[in-house]
């Protein structure tokens, strides 16, 4: 049986950076050749999450998980408040799916000089179009809590889902400027057997709710139909849009955009991607496809 079988047995339970360090430390010592897989959550754990925890794990010999609600990614602070937090649940759930420690910090532990201590990094512009104009400040607290973790947890993988796919980006581009050792593995959207992607934010939806918020998946499926004979961007951006009105949820953005820069796209012959936030009465939900 391989070393780290033995490290490592049954769901490790950690709340400060320090104990981490040195645990890691530890396994690493013992285990030179071990990789360390992380997936970096805010909790109110679903299937997404699980899907993101069983590739961890099927690529890597030890699973490290963080649940953290971050507050300087909260540009709301109602948005803030209302996250579900479901700490029990969430622990039964990773230990039942093979994670091997969770890092369950406190604020203090995440940003010991406050929360206003200052985060600078170079963006290259992806933080100015969609969730990153819509939502000020979020991928500056993303990125800036991601790189905490990084220098604690110096994983050799970390996993990111692609339903937030601008996400990933703002990731890739932290792991370039502050020049992480670590490979960012971005994972398929896991959705309900009906089409809705699965979101912690799903909880706070009723049924009624959560079948209005299928209008969402309805209008990136007829963006994969459209494109086929629309060659107008805008005039199919335009239809979507009609479409998606015709739903009672009320619309954010709706976006084409190319899914290596963001940025619009103009014509079809580039990779198309959809890219949509809206509210289900309080609730905003993200949700993308490729077209093409
Ligand atoms: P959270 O929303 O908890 O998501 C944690 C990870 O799970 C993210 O990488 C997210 O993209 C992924 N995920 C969520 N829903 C998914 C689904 N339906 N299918 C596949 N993966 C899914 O994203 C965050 O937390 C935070 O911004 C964080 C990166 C932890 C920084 O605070």
């Amino acid at each position: 049986m391989p070393l780290w079988h033995l490290a490592v047995s049954a769901l490790i339970t950690i709340d400060n950076s320090s104990a981490l360090i040195s645990l890691l430390a530890d396994f690493r010592k013992q285990n030179p050749d071990a990789k360390i897989g992380f997936v970096p959550t805010m909790g109110a754990l679903h299937q997404g999450h699980i899907s993101l925890i069983t590739r961890a794990k099927k690529e890597n010999q030890l699973v490290v998980c963080s649940i953290f609600v971050n507050p300087t990614q909260f540009n709301d602070p109602k948005d803030l408040e209302r996250y579900p937090r479901t700490a029990e649940a969430d622990a039964a759930m990773l230990s039942d799916n093979g994670c091997d420690i969770v890092y369950f910090p406190a604020v203090d532990d995440i940003y010991p000089n406050g929360l206003n201590e200052p985060f600078d990094m170079d963006f290259g512009g992806i933080d100015n179009v969609m969730e990153g104009a819509h939502r000020p400040g979020h991928f500056k607290g993303v990125a800036q809590v991601v790189d905490r973790f990084f220098r604690i947890v110096r994983p050799d993988r970390a996993y990111f889902g692609q339903k937030d796919f601008q996400q990933v980006a703002v990731i890739r581009q932290l792991v370039k400027e502050k020049k992480h050792a670590v490979e960012i593995i971005a994972c398929p959207t896991l959705r309900s057997t009906q089409g809705l992607a699965l979101s912690s934010r799903n909880m706070l939806l009723s049924e009624e709710e959560k079948e209005n918020s299928l209008i969402i998946y309805k209008t990136l499926l007829s963006g994969q139909n459209w494109i086929k004979d629309n060659s107008d961007i805008t005039e199919l951006t335009e239809k979507l849009t009609v479409f998606f009105k015709k739903g009672n949820l009320h619309l954010e953005y709706l976006e084409l955009a190319n899914p290596e820069n963001l940025q619009p796209v103009k014509n079809k012959n580039q990779p198309v991607h959809c890219f949509i936030a809206a509210f289900c009465g309080k609730v905003r939900l993200i949700d993308n496809m490729r077209l093409n």
